[in-house]
């Protein structure tokens, strides 16, 4: 089931007694991390209600194109475009009929034909229905469009029959949907990245910090939820969208960083600190806009600075800790300073990444470290910080699962 986190499902429901099945599935689907939308036809809604599904989803339930609220919320055109898998279940002989025809006469026959994502069809009916010549005709043309079927299962019906048409049972559905999608390296595991500078502030209008533009990190969380994880960022002040599938929590200085990673990682799998974090802040913050003595052209001023938590040594230290990775960003001396800091910190591996180069490092859109364990090195060549996060996550992952 580790296949569905990070999914998006399109759960598409016809009429048939077996719709009542499917409040069952939508919670196995989001336990399993995926997010749902639900898509009913008119006879569908006569068997369960929206409110359920709504409920149990946690999104607004389609039924109609005319509807004026749901088509604001997400457009069907951009609901057909999100999902990475339409399922229909159950799904009934007169919506197979509709689907073979091509027909786009409601809401879900209309999504079947716009969306390029795959769709997978669990049969539902009389055995007499599925019997028919006619359906197992226009099942035989989904199937040479590439439409899968789930079933059905043999066995007693609703009305008292005997044989083929009973939906398969949830939890086999839901099996078979997992199966369609590629393992990633990280599916199903919980990773918590940090990603950008802190602020300090000094007074209401200025504060320390540096060029970090959260790049490196966000790029991270990227290739993580695409390698399957549930991702969350803890982002310092920058000017970047959320990745997509990504959870984003915004912190402004190293205090809230500091609390919101020793929060987020309870019960995390891995920690990468890609933050470049202040080390240290103004010992106090004036109340009110310091101001320069205009008689005074020679003034100096000092500012007590005390060193800020370390965020990353914190939640190595953690009993329970999670799979921690560590960045260096060193001037020179590279390797021998990020090795020292993997053994002083406790991490478990770390990124030791060369800032001296103004090509490379903070603010740039291009990247080259050497990833650092307990008794290997790996460099990786200069690249985007994209493609360099993709094979970092790799790696990562690799290491992950022989050191733990
Ligand atoms: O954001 P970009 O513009 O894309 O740039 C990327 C980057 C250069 C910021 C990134 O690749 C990088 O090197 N990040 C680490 C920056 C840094 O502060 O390194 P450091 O050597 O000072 O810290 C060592 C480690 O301790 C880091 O994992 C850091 O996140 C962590 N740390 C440091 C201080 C502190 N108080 N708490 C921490 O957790």
């Amino acid at each position: 089931m580790h296949r569905l986190n990070n999914k998006r499902i399109l759960l598409g429901i016809t009429g048939g007694i077996a719709a009542y099945k499917t409040a069952e599935m939508v919670r196995h689907l989001r336990k399993a991390g995926a997010e749902v939308h639900v898509v009913m036809t008119p006879a569908a809604c006569e068997f369960i209600t929206p409110l359920t599904l709504q409920a149990l989803s946690g999104n607004p339930v389609h039924t109609s194109m005319l509807d004026p609220k749901a088509e604001a919320g997400m457009g069907h055109i951009e609901l057909a475009k999100w999902a990475d898998a339409v399922l229909i279940a159950p799904a009934s002989a007169d919506f197979i009929a509709r689907m073979a025809a091509g027909m786009g006469n409601d809401l879900l026959s209309t999504l079947c034909l716009v969306t390029q994502a795959p769709v997978y069809l669990a049969p539902a009916m009389n055995q007499g229905m599925w019997l028919d010549v006619a359906t197992q005709k226009n099942c035989e043309t989904l199937v040479g469009r590439g439409v899968k079927m789930f079933g059905p299962d043999n066995g007693y019906q609703a009305c008292g029959d005997v044989g083929p048409g009973r939906m398969l049972d949830p939890d086999v559905i839901l099996q078979n949907l997992a199966e369609q999608f590629e393992t990633g390296l990280l599916a199903g595991k919980k990773v918590v990245i940090t990603a950008g500078p802190t602020r300090e502030a000094i007074d209401p209008v200025r504060y320390i910090s540096n060029h970090s533009s959260g790049k490196m990190g966000f790029a991270l969380a990227a290739a993580a939820a695409d390698a399957g994880a549930s991702v969350t960022v803890i982002a310092g002040p920058v000017n970047l969208e959320t990745p997509d599938r990504v959870t984003r929590i915004d912190v402004a200085d190293a205090r809230s960083m500091h609390a919101a990673a020793m929060e987020h990682t309870a019960n995390s799998d891995m920690f990468i600190s890609c933050a470049a974090v202040a080390d240290y802040r103004p010992e106090t913050i004036a109340e009110s806009k310091i101001k320069k003595d205009p008689g005074a052209p020679d003034q100096t001023m000092t500012i007590k600075l005390v060193r800020n938590p370390d965020i990353v040594a914190s939640v190595a230290a953690k009993e329970d800790r999670p799979f921690v990775v560590g960045f260096a960003a060193e001037t020179n001396n590279v390797v021998e300073y990020a090795t020292s800091k993997l053994q002083r910190k406790k991490l478990d591996l770390v990124i030791a990444n060369d800032v001296s180069d103004k090509s490379i490092g903070f603010n740039s859109e291009e990247n080259a470290v050497t990833l650092i364990g307990p008794d290997f090195e790996e460099p990786l060549a200069k690249s985007s910080k994209q493609l360099l996060a993709s094979q970092l996550i790799e790696l990562i992952a690799r290491y992950y699962k022989e050191m733990k």
